[in-house]
C-alpha cells in the first residue's frame, strides 16, 4: 500500500491539539508546544496541526512566518543571543562578536552551523554587558573566556 508523504501526520503534534482541545484559538500555544518538543514546525506538524484545529494552511503559515521566534527547519543545536545594542557596545559587544565568531568558526547569522551566532538588539541586561542569551538563560559581563565556558556547560545539558 502507497503512503502519500503529504498525508503522514505528526503523532505528537496531535496529542497536543488535543490537549487544547483542537480550539483554534489556541494555535499559537500549540505552535509554541510542538516546537517546543521537537525543536522547530516540520510540514508534517503543520499539516496535522491544520487539521486537528481545523484550519487552513495558509492562515498557520501566516502566524508562523509572522512570529521570529517560529522556525520550519532543524536548527542549530545552540543559538548564542549576543546583544549588539548600544549599551553593550560601548562595554565590548562588538570584540565579543569577533571573538565569537572566531572561535565557534562561523559568522553572525549564519544558519548552517552547529553553534548559531544570533545578533540581538537588548536583552533587557543592559548595566550588565556585554550581555549574552543562550537557551532562555541571561548573562552579563561576557567575555571570550566566560562565553567559551557558558557555551559548554549548556551542551552539557542536553
Ligand atoms: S543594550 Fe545590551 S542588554 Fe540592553
Amino acid at each position: 500500500m502507497a503512503t502519500l508523504l503529504n498525508t503522514i501526520e505528526d503523532a505528537k503534534a496531535r496529542d497536543i491539539c488535543k490537549a487544547h482541545g483542537d480550539k483554534p484559538d489556541e494555535l499559537i500555544e500549540v505552535l509554541h508546544e510542538v516546537q517546543a518538543a521537537h525543536g522547530y514546525l516540520s510540514d508534517a506538524a503543520l499539516r496535522t496541526i491544520a487539521q486537528s484545529l481545523n484550519i487552513s494552511r495558509a492562515e498557520i503559515h501566516g502566524v508562523v512566518t509572522f512570529y521570529h521566534d517560529f522556525k520550519k527547519e532543524k536548527g542549530a543545536k545552540q543559538t548564542i543571543k549576543i546583544c549588539r545594542a548600544e549599551a553593550c557596545q560601548a562595554v565590548g559587544a562588538n570584540e565579543l562578536i569577533a571573538e565569537a565568531e572566531t572561535h565557534f568558526k562561523t559568522k553572525m547569522d549564519d544558519k548552517a552551523v552547529a553553534i548559531k551566532l544570533e545578533a540581538t538588539y537588548c536583552l533587557g541586561n543592559c548595566a550588565l554587558g556585554p550581555a549574552v542569551m543562550i537557551d532562555d538563560q541571561l548573562y552579563g559581563r561576557v567575555d571570550i573566556a566566560r562565553l567559551k565556558t557558558i557555551s559548554n556547560n549548556h551542551k552539557g545539558e542536553d
